[in-house]
């Protein structure tokens, strides 16, 4: 199908001539402004160059199931809680129970699954660029094919229903319904997100969707400089007007944002493939992004209110939970300025109302303050508390002490000025705080045991009204890449075990009191793992990426039991 986009030459204005300088256009030398007269495949040219395709380039329809693939493994492992967690219903623990109207899940993101990068009008996107051009990605791996998602998502979408999945969460491409990320509105890409959505009601399967899980149009990045630019804030209500629109209360659940904690960490871009396009030092920039991705947000959330959708609205914020590594005093502050630095960025305006005292003794020097309106308008702006809430770390100073990094602005901890590790001190052994995953994802330990403590912390710290929402868990099977046949594969004892742990912990923590109310598991399939390629595995399904053909793991029917033995029956 070709969109009207591709086929028309449209004009843009380029307030940054530098912008484009790195591609050969000539450029006027003096001038602020240049105009620009660009396609979408001019851009692919000039900034990507070329990208793989997929054998595999319709809609696959899905075809059922064997039920031989439906039949849980054995049991792999010896469980600390209880046995049988194999057989839903036995072993079951009855001091524990789902809340009614608990809903679990698994996730995606657009750039991860989908493939099919220009197909239907899609324009470039920052991580389009990251991959090909700017960034070293295991194996020089992309998003070109990944796990074709984009024709595979009705197959993929019956599996999970047959694994008895309540909710599939996935992102939009921003850059396939703005192939600029402003201007011209790509119908074909609407189109797309219509089916999948129609499909996942079709299977009785919540469409949970993530507006912005990274994938900021290239465009934008190029031309202002995208998050650091206050011209972002309009271009996003802009592209999420155009989703309300369309989808309102048919989607079960918006998130406005995916991790802003990571993606306003890329800030400042690498050097080298993009020009500068601001003056803003360095170290000031994440927080630029995070002021922007807020007041988008908050202007999201009250267009979506006024235009009568009434589906939660939230977003995803990110983080593990904080341990002081020892008791000393600068251990303990090092964990409060970590929470403000991480969670507290965000939650506080979110929740409280403003940045965090720790957060705001460094932004205020150049951060405006927010005015009362923007504050109301940001406060109450995330229904729910949504936290990808993967794992735990110990938190202590910097070498050099709190205030030695405080009044050092080269060193390497700053603003932040707290460290972390995964490891006690040597005096008490330097054990790890709970077993590794795989090399490639070293911040990411099973520490389930933590859980609990951390989602009390989240009720009692920032008292989210509507309750918590962990919107992405999961782990690596160590060395899981490296496995060559497929049983192997599948028997991912590690992952098993996290999923088992972690699902009595929530368990745990609810018949303690703490208001959950849905989780979403990372990830439906193996994908591409961002800047680590295909070289680890967070999947719940093996995805055989020669033939596209995918399996469910043993930790899929685990995950699956504990919500068959702990869900309402009505549910
Ligand atoms: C853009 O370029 C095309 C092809 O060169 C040309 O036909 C069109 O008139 C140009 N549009 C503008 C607004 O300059
Ligand atoms: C689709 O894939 C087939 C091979 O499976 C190939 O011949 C064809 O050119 C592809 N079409 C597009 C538009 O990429
Ligand atoms: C059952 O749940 C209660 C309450 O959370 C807990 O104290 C107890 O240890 C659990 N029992 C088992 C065998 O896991
Ligand atoms: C990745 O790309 C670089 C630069 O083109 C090349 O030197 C290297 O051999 C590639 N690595 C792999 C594993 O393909
Ligand atoms: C929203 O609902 C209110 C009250 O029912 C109504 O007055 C208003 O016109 C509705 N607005 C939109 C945009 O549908
Ligand atoms: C910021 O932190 C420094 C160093 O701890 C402290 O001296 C100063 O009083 C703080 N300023 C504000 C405004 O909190
Ligand atoms: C952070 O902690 C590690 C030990 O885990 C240490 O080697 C490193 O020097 C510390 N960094 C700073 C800047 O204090
Ligand atoms: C940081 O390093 C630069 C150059 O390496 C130096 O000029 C500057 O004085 C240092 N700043 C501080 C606060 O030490
Ligand atoms: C993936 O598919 C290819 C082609 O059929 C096959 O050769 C290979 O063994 C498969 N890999 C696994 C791990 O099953």
């Amino acid at each position: 199908m070709r969109s009207s986009v591709l086929g028309s030459r449209l004009l843009f204005i380029c307030d940054a001539a530098v912008a484009l300088a790195s591609s050969g256009i000539a450029t006027a030398s003096a001038p602020l402004t240049t105009t620009l007269n660009i396609t979408v495949e001019d851009l692919w040219n000039l900034y990507i160059g070329p990208v793989e395709t997929a054998s595999i380039n319709t809609t696959v329809e899905p075809t059922p199931i064997p039920s031989a693939e439906l039949i849980p493994p054995p049991q792999l492992y010896y469980p600390s809680y209880l046995s049988g967690a194999q057989i839903p219903g036995q072993g079951k623990n009855e001091s524990w129970s789902l809340p009614a109207g608990f809903w679990w899940g698994v996730s995606s993101a657009s750039y991860q699954v989908e493939g099919a990068v220009k197909v239907d009008g899609r324009g470039p996107s920052l991580w389009d660029a990251f991959t090909h051009r700017a960034m070293s990605v295991a194996d020089n791996q992309t998003g070109d094919v990944t796990i074709n998602e984009y024709y595979m998502y009705k197959q993929d979408i019956q599996r999970i229903a047959a694994m008895g999945v309540k909710a599939y969460s996935f992102s939009i491409a921003w850059s396939r319904i703005f192939p600029f990320g402003n201007g011209p509105i790509n119908e074909a890409g609407l189109k797309h997100y219509d089916d999948v959505i129609e499909t996942c009601l079709q299977y009785g399967v919540q469409p949970q969707v993530t507006m912005y899980h990274w994938d900021l149009p290239l465009y934008i990045q190029l031309s202002y400089g995208g998050w650091t630019n206050e011209k972002i804030v309009d271009d996003f209500v802009a592209y999420t007007r155009v989703l309300l629109e369309r989808w309102g209360n048919k989607v079960a659940q918006w998130y406005t944002f995916n991790e802003p904690i990571s993606f306003c960490g890329e800030y400042p871009v690498p050097d080298g493939y993009f020009t500068r396009t601001t003056d803003i030092p360095d170290v000031q920039q994440p927080f630029w992004c995070g002021h922007y991705m807020l007041l988008a947000a908050g202007k999201t959330y009250q267009l979506a209110r006024s235009m009568n959708i009434t589906v939660p609205i939230s977003i995803k914020n990110n983080g593990g939970y904080k341990l002081p590594r020892t008791s000393s005093d600068e251990d303990t502050e090092a964990v409060q300025r970590a929470w403000a630095f991480n969670e507290g960025w965000f939650a506080d305006p979110l929740f409280l109302g403003d940045y965090p005292s720790r957060l705001k003794n460094f932004t205020s020097s150049f951060l405006p303050e927010f005015t009362a309106e923007e504050r109301n308008m940001i406060k109450g702006a995330s229904d729910y508390f949504a936290h990808d809430a993967y794992t735990a770390a110990y938190y202590m100073a910097p070498d050099v002490g709190i205030e030695g990094c405080l009044a050092d602005a080269n060193n390497s901890l700053y603003p932040k000025c707290y460290n972390s590790t995964y490891t006690l001190p040597a005096s008490e052994g330097g054990w790890l705080i709970g077993p590794a995953s795989d090399p490639n994802t070293r911040w990411l330990h099973k520490a389930t045991e933590w859980l609990p403590a951390f989602l009390h912390y989240i009720q009692d710290t920032w008292t989210p009204a509507n309750g918590i929402v962990i919107t992405e868990f999961g782990m690596t099977e160590p060395f899981e890449a490296y496995k060559t046949k497929r049983e192997d594969i599948l028997t991912d004892p590690l992952r098993s075990a996290y999923y088992r742990d972690y699902v009595q912990a929530m368990l745990m923590a609810i018949q303690e009191g703490v208001t959950l109310v849905g989780c979403l598991a990372w990830s439906i399939a193996d994908n591409l793992e961002w800047t680590a390629g295909f070289t680890v595995k967070f999947g719940l399904q093996y995805v055989n990426l020669t033939t596209q053909e995918r399996y469910y793991k043993a930790s899929f029917f685990e995950l699956a039991n504990l919500f068959q033995a702990y869900m309402r029956d009505s549910e």
